[in-house]
């Protein structure tokens, strides 16, 4: 899909020749001078009371007089606000579903639509036409070819509309790979896509193998891998956008590509689900091709430690005792509680990069989906302002993460007679014993760990990948990037002279 931001006045959208036409008409509208179709026709169908003030309210008209498109859509966008744009959009464009439509206006002009705006509207109307065809050959592809953004000032919003691409295309990435079914993401395919990231010119991709895993002291992510046909793979990617110096971030992500439970296998019922157990592989995937098209100024290292979580003969059994790359010692009382296995050993190969921070991402626990459902992913940071960064980032993004708290008496059910720690703690805090699980890895590092085991992915009807939580993570980073850019030293003289002296 081909994205064009275009300036528009409602009097050039009126004569815009395009399949549809979707305009995004605010509550407060100042009583222009209606001249021109658009102006017109908005009026005429406010005060005839056809179009209620709301969010996504909508009005089809065909061929309204004076209109080159036959198709315009008059959608209210309440209070204009990225949240209300985001949401109109996505009704607008969700009812111009059809094989006719491959080439909509979405007009901006009636609102005073910001970078947010701009951005929320190239979202949305990615995520209203979004297909999966990779196995449903049968299945409706995308119709849509171009969509064009039809504001007052274009140059004022560029920086809004470059990132909304690159953030559709680091979304769509994701949804493609956590969508896929097991057999058709296995850990090795998963490090095939991330070697073709790595043939962008600022993208490196490394895949270690199970003897490399083994010869860096992974018992943990080994005693996973072990129950499985699938070898295992730990793919290291690194974006350098950034100077030399520069600390990278850090992105770790849960790569279980499907998750039986292992010997303490799960229930039938909805077990399919757990081949969006990559979710968080994906969103790493997903952040590193759409830092590949924005290419932001900051350096980014992702891990993926992946496998799949099988019941077998070789499979690691309840009490089994592993030993981490950190040390540590593991009584493996559930082998479901496997992704907290493979993120613990990535979590110390990452101190190697001397990071700025570290963030994991995890569909980690079903005690995070009934904490806190889809709406927001759980955030976990013992750091106040690297937690504080991820919240506003979410904000920003409007991929909304909630702060969850790490107190120490939430580590107790990890005691283990036998073993450092256990790998489960009982099902109370079931979300907050996992992250203090990882913490114990974390050791000195700037750490943040992110549950989006309801984010990542919707059951029923839509059943289907969200892309979630590319917005946020590529957030992060653009403000990251932004920040360096403030606090970098100016090279000068005087500053260098004094540094000799001292
Ligand atoms: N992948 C699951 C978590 C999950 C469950 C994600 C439901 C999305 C929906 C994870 O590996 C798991 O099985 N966790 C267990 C942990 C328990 C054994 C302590 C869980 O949540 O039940
Ligand atoms: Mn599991
Ligand atoms: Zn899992």
């Amino acid at each position: 899909m081909d994205f064009e931001l275009k300036s528009l006045s409602p009097a050039q959208a009126a004569q815009f020749a395009c399949d549809a036409l979707v305009v995004l008409v605010p509550d407060a509208r100042p009583a222009g001078s209606a001249a021109d179709a658009l102006s017109r026709l908005v009026a005429q169908v406010t005060k005839a009371g056809d179009l209620e003030p709301g969010v996504a309210k909508q009005l089809a008209c065909y061929r309204p007089e004076g209109f080159k498109a036959a198709r315009v859509h008059l959608v209210r966008a309440g209070d204009g606000s990225a949240a209300s744009v985001r949401k109109a959009v996505a009704a607008g464009m969700g009812s111009l579903r059809q094989p006719g439509i491959q080439r909509v206006a979405v007009v901006l002009s009636l609102l005073e639509a910001d970078d947010a705006g701009v951005r929320a509207a190239v979202q949305a109307a990615a995520d209203a036409t979004y297909t999966f065809t990779t196995t449903k050959p049968s299945g409706k592809a995308r119709a849509l070819r171009q969509l064009v953004l039809g504001v007052s000032q274009p140059a004022k919003v560029r920086q809004g509309f470059e990132t909304g691409k690159a953030l559709v295309t680091g979304v769509e990435f994701a949804k493609e790979w956590a969508n896929r079914p097991g057999n058709h993401a296995t850990p090795s395919m998963l490090a095939d896509a991330a070697r073709k990231l790595g043939r962008h010119a600022r993208i490196k991709t490394e895949v270690l193998g199970p003897r490399q895993v083994e010869a860096l002291g992974m018992g943990s992510f080994l005693a996973v891998a072990k129950g499985s046909a699938e070898p295992l793979r730990f793919i290291v990617m690194q974006y350098s956008g950034g100077s030399k110096s520069s600390a990278p971030v850090v992105l770790v992500g849960k790569g279980i590509t499907f998750d039986t439970g292992g010997i303490s296998i799960k229930p039938a019922a909805e077990m399919d689900e757990m081949k969006f157990d990559m979710g968080g592989a994906a969103s790493v995937l997903g952040t590193f091709a759409a830092l590949a098209e924005l290419q932001p100024a900051i350096n980014v290292v992702g891990l993926i430690p992946s496998c799949e979580n099988m019941p077998d003969g070789m499979a690691v059994k309840p009490g089994d005792v592993v030993t981490s790359m950190s040390g540590q010692t593991i009584e493996i009382l559930n082998t479901d509680a496997e992704g907290r296995l493979i993120l613990c050993d990535a979590l110390t190969y990452a101190a190697r990069f001397k990071p700025r921070s570290v963030v994991d991402i995890a569909t980690l626990t079903g005690a995070c989906v009934i904490a806190l459902g889809g709406v927001r992913s759980g955030l976990f940071s013992p750091r106040d302002e690297l937690a504080m960064a991820l919240q506003q980032a979410g904000d920003a993004s409007q991929d909304l993460c909630w702060r969850m708290p790490l107190d120490d008496e939430y580590a107790e059910g990890l005691k283990s007679n036998f073993a450092d720690m256990g790998n489960v703690a009982g099902r109370a805090g079931g979300a907050i014993t996992a992250a203090k699980f990882l913490q114990k890895f974390a050791a000195d590092l700037p750490w943040a760990h992110l549950d989006i085991a309801g984010t990542a992915w919707k059951s029923g009807a839509a059943k289907g990948s969200t892309g979630r939580p590319v917005p946020l993570l590529l957030q992060y980073l653009i403000d990251q990037a932004a920040l360096d850019a403030v606090s970098a030293p100016k090279p000068r003289k005087q500053s260098s002279a004094r540094a000799r002296k001292s």
